[in-house]
């Protein structure tokens, strides 16, 4: 038999619910053995609660920084092509965000670095356009009159900036990546000024 896994995380038993009907799916198939595995939660049960004020750097979020921007950059490290879940767990936290329309009509860019060139950015920064749209945010790219899109031999993507990190993760922003962020940084500041009157 070949086990195939089904991985999943449910709160309520929908997505439990998907599981089962999948794993029966997949008995159906001769020689097929579905194992059927969860995650635990992202909580306080199972991790450290940190302070309230970070040992360096800026603050962490609250809600009223959300209602009083007119824009969003939002930024992520690419963790297997996608974004890392402190930020996921972040944005799944934002439902009365969401239910007050809090960010909506709101323009947003998007920005991440990876170790690798081809490891996974743009499909990071795509994603994390997701959970943005559903809140009714509009987006913001950079366009190829940034002639560094052309020139760049690390990061920096029509998508939304990025960084090329290196394997250790410490390659400094090279002019290219720096130059494009600004752009980015600038464009999203435009609209956003102009969407917000
Ligand atoms: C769990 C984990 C997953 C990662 N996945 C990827 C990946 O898919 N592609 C990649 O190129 N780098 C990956 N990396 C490397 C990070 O994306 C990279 O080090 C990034 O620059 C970290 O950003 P930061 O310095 O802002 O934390 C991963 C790192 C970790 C810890």
């Amino acid at each position: 038999m070949r086990e195939i896994l089904v991985l999943y995380y449910s709160h309520r038993g929908s997505v439990r619910a998907l599981a089962e009907q999948i794993a029966a799916g997949i008995h159906q198939v001769p020689g097929a053995l579905a194992r059927v595995r969860t995650v635990p939660k992202v909580s306080t049960v199972c991790e450290a609660v940190e302070d309230d004020i970070p040992a360096d750097g800026p603050p962490y979020v609250e809600m009223a920084d959300l209602e009083a921007c007119v824009g969003l950059a939002l930024g992520s490290p690419t963790r297997f092509g996608n974004m890392a879940a402190p930020m996921k767990y972040f944005l799944d936290g934002l439902t009365a965000a969401w239910v007050n329309g809090v960010l909506e009509g709101k323009p947003a860019c998007l920005f991440t670095s990876s170790a690798s060139q081809h490891g996974g950015q743009e499909s990071t920064l795509l994603s994390m356009m997701l959970p943005l749209l559903h809140h009714g945010m509009v987006f913001c790219g950079l366009p190829y009159s940034e002639t560094g899109l052309m020139q760049t031999r690390g990061g920096g993507t029509p998508y939304g900036a990025s960084h090329v990190s290196g394997h250790d993760g410490r390659t400094v922003l090279s002019e290219a990546e720096a130059r494009l962020a600004q752009a980015l940084g600038r464009r999203l500041a435009r609209i956003a000024l102009h969407l917000a009157g």
